[in-house]
């Protein structure tokens, strides 16, 4: 492995210019989201975010989720509910979420509170996923121990039979949360660690942006 405290790489494939992003943070942010899909190095998966949670003592923990939507409203990712992540977001509805996106030089924080969203919603989505994975959705307790990988695969065969030729529902476990920002904040990489950071806050009359130190 390469030796973590010599490994050093120069910021420079971009500038951030107050007059480049969009006064509202969701159009700026769905802008550079576009960009990094289209992003000639091709990134994998360039909707995954690492996602935080607070647990009931205060304690942060943290995974990566895939976005699945983006509009005004917020972002929407899909999960199970009684997952860790799932129990902790309804317990205690806060969430912040980053994307790091290396081949732009790019990181999008987003911060703010969490909802559930409705089950119309959320079965819209669970309709269009492989069946493969809506058959996991009901196999899977996410989060909780298993004795072994063959009692996994066991439980997915059980309910590949007991679905057999029908339509999969959507188990009520599972479904889809909102995170409604309060703050968004757009950072490129820039020379000598002098980096851009312009951080947007909603405020009672709209958003207002500052620009942060590096
Ligand atoms: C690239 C990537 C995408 C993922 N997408 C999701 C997702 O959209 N939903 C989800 O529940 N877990 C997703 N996971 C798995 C989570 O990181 C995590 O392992 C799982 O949700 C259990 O987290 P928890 O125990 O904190 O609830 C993804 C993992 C990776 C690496």
């Amino acid at each position: 492995m390469k030796e973590l405290s010599s490994s050093r790489k120069s910021y420079e494939r971009g500038e951030l210019h107050e007059s480049e992003l969009d006064a509202d943070p969701i159009v700026a942010f769905t802008r550079w989201l576009d960009e990094a899909s289209a992003a000639p190095e091709h990134l994998a998966e360039p909707n995954a975010m690492a996602l935080a949670s607070v647990a009931a003592d205060g304690r942060p923990s943290l995974r990566v989720v895939l976005l699945r939507g983006l509009d005004q409203r917020g972002l929407r990712f899909f999960t199970s509910y009684d997952s860790r992540k799932g129990r902790e977001l309804i317990a205690r509805p806060f969430a912040a979420a980053t994307f790091w996106w290396p081949a732009l030089e790019r990181q999008v924080r987003v911060e703010g509170d969490v909802r559930r969203i409705d089950d119309d919603e959320s079965d819209l989505y669970f309709a269009s996923r492989p069946r493969g994975h809506r058959l996991a959705a009901w196999a899977s307790e996410q989060s909780e121990p298993v004795e072994s990988r063959a009692v996994l695969d066991e439980r997915m065969a059980h309910f590949e039979e007991r679905f057999a030729g029908e339509e999969i529902e959507r188990p009520h476990s599972w479904g889809g949360f909102l995170l409604v920002p309060r703050s968004i904040e757009f950072w490129q990489g820039r020379e000598n660690r002098m980096h851009d950071r312009l951080l947007y806050r909603r405020e009672r009359e709209g958003w207002v942006r500052v620009r942060l130190q590096p």
